[in-house]
């Protein structure tokens, strides 16, 4: 870096590419300096709203430029890999948008070619950057919420129906990067079922249930195919249990002191007791600030001070390694996927 901004380019300015670019322009230690896309027409719509951005439909120039210091990757996913790898081999900076690459096998030649040239690779798992997930982490790891029992998720609404890929490639990498986060672990098994209701191969609605360690049980619900617009996430704890609502606008985050009590001393099944505990319920104030602010500070903070991005490499290959599994299992009735014991840098 020649000063203190970091210039960054983007490579795919399609629907997600522009909300990256806009916030990497905002912040005051960042600027973006070019687009690139193979479309002239968004091309010519970035020109118009962003003047100061350099516009090409060849995103080489983009390496070429001795001023860029990183380059975000906002393209469909099966393109994600050989455009990480060029950006690295250029000495770049990379922030890749989910899901990381199309294959475990591409999560690791990206994450290979990060550590031989020395360069960060953070993945847009946005929700480890929103205010109301964020909060969550907090509770758990003050131990407000006790032990967690298991966790659910629902993330369903009617469609958008996509060609390229099924419900779980398209939803579910944002459960998955919210889970491990929140866990703090990667499932040891999961087992899954989908069907394709609408087009023929392509899964529009599937289930996943998974084991973390310490029997904590997790499970999602991905569809396209849905009457209601449902973003939900249940925390169930030994001490309190949660529901974050991501549709709702007042109450995004509500805590509720509920739970059950086994009596500590019986002799006998007759003394067996359980008491239940209603408490209060909490809504605890949540920032109201874009996740894609605080990921492009994140990102812009990692390059500039050579930090592990909360979302780096690694993780985007665990998640990708989930879904993989996830098509396998639906793929084979539902059958159990186990994974390897996991090997994670901290
Ligand atoms: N984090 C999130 O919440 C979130 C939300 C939406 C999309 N995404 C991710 O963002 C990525 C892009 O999704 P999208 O919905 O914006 O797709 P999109 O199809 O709307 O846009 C992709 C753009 O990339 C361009 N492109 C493709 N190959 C290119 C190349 N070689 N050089 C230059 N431009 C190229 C296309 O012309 C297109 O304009 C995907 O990985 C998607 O999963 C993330």
């Amino acid at each position: 870096m020649s000063d203190d901004v970091v210039r960054v380019g983007v490579i795919g300015v399609g629907y997600w590419g522009p909300n990256l670019l806009r916030n990497f322009n905002n912040l005051a230690d960042a600027e973006a300096t070019w687009a690139a896309d193979l479309n002239s027409d968004r091309l010519r719509h970035i020109g118009n709203l962003y003047p100061s951005v350099r516009t090409t439909s060849d995103y080489r120039q983009i390496l070429d430029d001795s001023d860029v210091d990183a380059v975000v990757v906002a393209t469909p996913a099966d393109t994600h890999c050989a455009l990480a790898c060029e950006i690295l081999d250029a000495g770049k900076h990379v922030f890749i948008e989910k899901p990381m690459a199309v294959s475990s096998e591409e999560c690791q030649t990206i994450n290979a070619k990060a550590a031989e040239v020395g360069r960060q690779v953070m993945v847009g798992h946005t929700f480890l950057f929103n205010s109301a997930v964020y909060k969550i982490k907090q509770l758990i790891e003050a131990g407000e919420l006790g032990q967690i029992f298991y966790v659910y998720i629902n993330r369903v609404n009617l469609g958008l129906f996509r060609e390229d890929c099924n419900v779980v490639w398209d939803l579910a990498p944002h459960d998955i990067a919210i889970l491990n986060w929140l866990l703090d672990s990667v499932p040891r098994s999961l087992t899954a079922v989908g069907s394709s209701y609408v087009q023929p191969g392509i899964e529009d609605v599937a289930f996943v249930n998974l084991q973390y360690p310490d029997n904590v049980m997790a499970h999602l619900h991905v569809s396209w195919l849905d009457p209601n617009k449902v973003r939900t996430i249940t925390v169930v704890g030994s001490k309190k249990m949660l529901v974050y609502d991501d549709v709702s606008n007042t109450e995004k985050l509500r805590v509720y002191d509920k739970g059950v009590n086994v009596m500590p001393h019986y002799d006998s099944f007759g003394e067996f007791q359980l008491s239940y505990r209603y408490g209060d319920i909490v809504l605890p104030r949540i920032e109201d600030t874009e996740p894609l602010k605080i990921e492009a500070e994140h990102f812009v903070e990692c390059v500039r001070e050579n930090k592990k991005p909360r979302s780096d490499g690694q993780s985007g290959f665990e998640v990708v390694e989930v879904l993989e599994a996830a098509c396998a299992s639906i793929r084979e009735g539902g059958r159990i996927m186990g994974f390897e014991a996991p090997t994670r840098q901290s």
